[in-house]
């Protein structure tokens, strides 16, 4: 079955047909930048103009960087504040004229991905995915079961929020260097791991594909592995979403 996975980020909204048994990315992406201000009217219209550059009718999954409930947008840490309310998939169904619309958390996508087809497959226990890009994004995972909008880059590390000081926006906007940035890096996982205790942690989102830079900088006990969709996890997680839940989970595959 192929679906459209749609990932809503800061920056960039990205999109491209998704093979869902496989999590294959069908045609090369497309990228827009993200509109600016981030009005939900102004993403919708850029996420229809993505479906149409595909030619796309079918059922589509879309990824977004804030709390999801029930469709429903709760937060805008990242996104313009008239979001927080706004029922995205309802506005998607109508705008794309189809019913097989599903909303979810851009970093619970990407975990799903990881989980069913990447570096967290068949691993019992709790997985933690990290997205590090414009924001920090969190997905936990018990037994391959996603714990739904865990919000954990917004905890506190050494006084201030963590995604403030620790984000791939944060290193480009103080202009740290890779070692300078790793050291805050590693204290938030060391913090993080105090508090959930996980079995593997899995770095994803635009920075996984410097891991070289950072890996051997960053000592948490925790196992901790890159990302192996890289990027193309928030696209690939988003499609499972326009499934139903018992199609998409559990996670593990077989
Ligand atoms: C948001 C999360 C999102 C993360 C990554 C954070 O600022 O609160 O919902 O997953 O950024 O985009």
């Amino acid at each position: 079955m192929e679906v459209l996975g749609i990932d809503v980020g800061g920056s960039a909204i990205k999109g491209a047909p998704v093979s869902v048994e496989t999590g294959e990315l069908l045609a090369e992406r497309v990228r827009i930048e993200t509109p600016q201000p981030s009005t939900p009217e102004a993403i919708v219209e850029t996420i229809a103009s993505l479906a149409g550059r595909f030619g796309w009718e079918g059922p589509v999954g879309c990824g977004f960087p804030a709390v999801i409930k029930d469709g429903v947008i709760r937060t805008a840490a990242n996104v313009d504040a008239s979001n927080i309310g706004f029922d995205l998939r309802a506005a998607l169904r109508e705008r794309l004229g189809t019913g097989e619309v599903g909303v979810i958390n851009d970093a619970d996508a990407a975990g799903l991905a990881e989980v069913r087809w990447g570096a967290g497959r068949g691993v019992e226990g709790v997985v933690l995915m990290i997205t590090v890009g414009t924001g920090l994004g969190t997905a936990l995972f018990v037994d391959g079961r996603l714990v739904p909008n865990t919000e954990l880059g917004h905890i506190e590390l050494g006084g201030q929020e963590a995604e403030h000081i620790a984000s791939d926006a944060a290193r480009k906007r103080e202009n740290l260097k890779w070692k300078e940035w790793a050291q805050r890096f590693d204290a938030y996982l060391r913090t993080i791991e105090d508090l959930l205790w996980p079995d593997l942690i899995i770095i994803g989102g635009g920075t996984s594909k410097k891991a070289e830079k950072f890996m051997h900088r960053i000592s948490p006990r925790t196992p901790v592995s890159g990302a192996r969709m890289h990027n193309d996890a928030g696209i690939a997680g988003a499609a499972l979403c326009a499934l139903p839940e018992a199609l998409r989970s559990p996670a593990r595959a077989g």
